[in-house]
């Protein structure tokens, strides 16, 4: 099966170029080969390579950026997954794309499910979620993972940053009224693998939005004491340093964010039989990589 990945260069990409099953013929497109907001590139991409799935990692992330970039935001996110969609309709191939917790208000007190109300807080959520529609609006076929919290070790997310800051300074403030849940772009790459397997050998799929995050769920500040007792424990740092919780209201941010965004992961459970992945053990893998790179 052809098999063509868009922003093939980001953290959840890298690693879908990384374990692209051997049985597969993979293409990894990174922006300046294929920009997804632009017409007549994903047009002639897909005319060219004939994929018979795509998988769409391409997205504007930059999430406080957004708030102020809102035309580049939707273009790329909302646009962009469109244009992949008809392209995707054209072609009678299906989508797989990635979205976001940040689709959801925050203000619930359980997981969220696929079947809850969205409301994101700020425009990258927003313009995510406008994503979604432009997918469902054009294509019959595809799957939307929301996912939450990623990190890896290519590319730039929480794990590394703190890492940094744990050498800059002796102590850090770390937000701990925020509830979510970190996932491995490792894992992700996986479960978007095992998705597209079942696809190849069956040539259908229970199309629709699913829910995927890393188990168990817990605030920044208990991720960030996590990362530093294992970076520690591992020899990346010397020294930890001291992590105070505060709160939200004590770190300002331009994108406001979802005081709860856990996602409930059983249906993508017992549609696939992909279980959540314990994200201590990839955090544990993940800082073994940057030891040895
Ligand atoms: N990061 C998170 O914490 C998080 C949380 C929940 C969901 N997600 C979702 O997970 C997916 C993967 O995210 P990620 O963490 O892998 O993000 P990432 O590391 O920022 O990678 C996104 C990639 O998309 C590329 N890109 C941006 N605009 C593009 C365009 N117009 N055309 C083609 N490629 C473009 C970027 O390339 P350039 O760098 O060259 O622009 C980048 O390589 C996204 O859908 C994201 O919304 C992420």
């Amino acid at each position: 099966m052809r098999v063509l990945i868009t922003g093939a260069q980001g953290q959840v990409g890298a690693e879908l170029i990384r374990l692209a099953p051997a049985e597969f013929n993979v293409t990894g497109l990174g922006s300046a080969q294929l920009d997804i907001s632009d017409s007549d590139q994903v047009a002639r991409t897909v005319t060219q390579l004939q994929p018979q799935l795509i998988i769409n990692a391409a997205a504007y992330t930059a999430v406080d950026k957004a708030e102020s970039d809102s035309e580049r935001a939707y273009a790329v996110n909302r646009d962009g997954t469109g244009l992949l969609a008809q392209a995707a309709e054209r072609a009678g191939i299906p989508l797989l794309h990635i979205s976001t917790d940040y689709v959801f208000s925050g203000d619930a007190q359980a997981a969220y499910t696929e079947a809850d109300i969205t409301a994101p807080t700020g425009v990258y959520g927003a313009s995510k979620l406008a994503g979604e529609q432009a997918l469902a609006e054009h294509c019959s076929r595809y799957i939307t993972l929301r996912t939450s919290w990623v990190f890896g070790a290519t590319g730039n997310n929480f794990v590394k940053t703190m890492l940094r800051l744990g050498q800059e300074r002796k102590t850090l403030g770390v937000v701990a009224d925020q509830y979510g849940a970190p996932t491995a772009a490792i894992s992700i790459a996986q479960a978007l693998w095992k998705v597209a397997r079942d696809y190849a050998a069956s040539g259908t799929l229970p199309w629709g939005v699913y829910h995927f995050s890393g188990t168990p769920s817990c605030s920044w500040h208990d991720f960030a004491v996590a990362i530093f007792e294992q970076a520690q424990q591992l020899g990346l740092l010397s020294e930890s340093p001291q992590i105070n919780a505060i709160t939200t209201a004590d770190y300002p941010t331009p994108a406001k964010r979802p005081a709860n965004s856990v996602l409930s992961c059983s249906k993508l459970q017992q549609a696939f039989g992909i279980e959540q992945p314990d994200w201590r053990a990839d955090l544990h893998r993940v800082l073994e990589a940057l030891k040895s790179a």
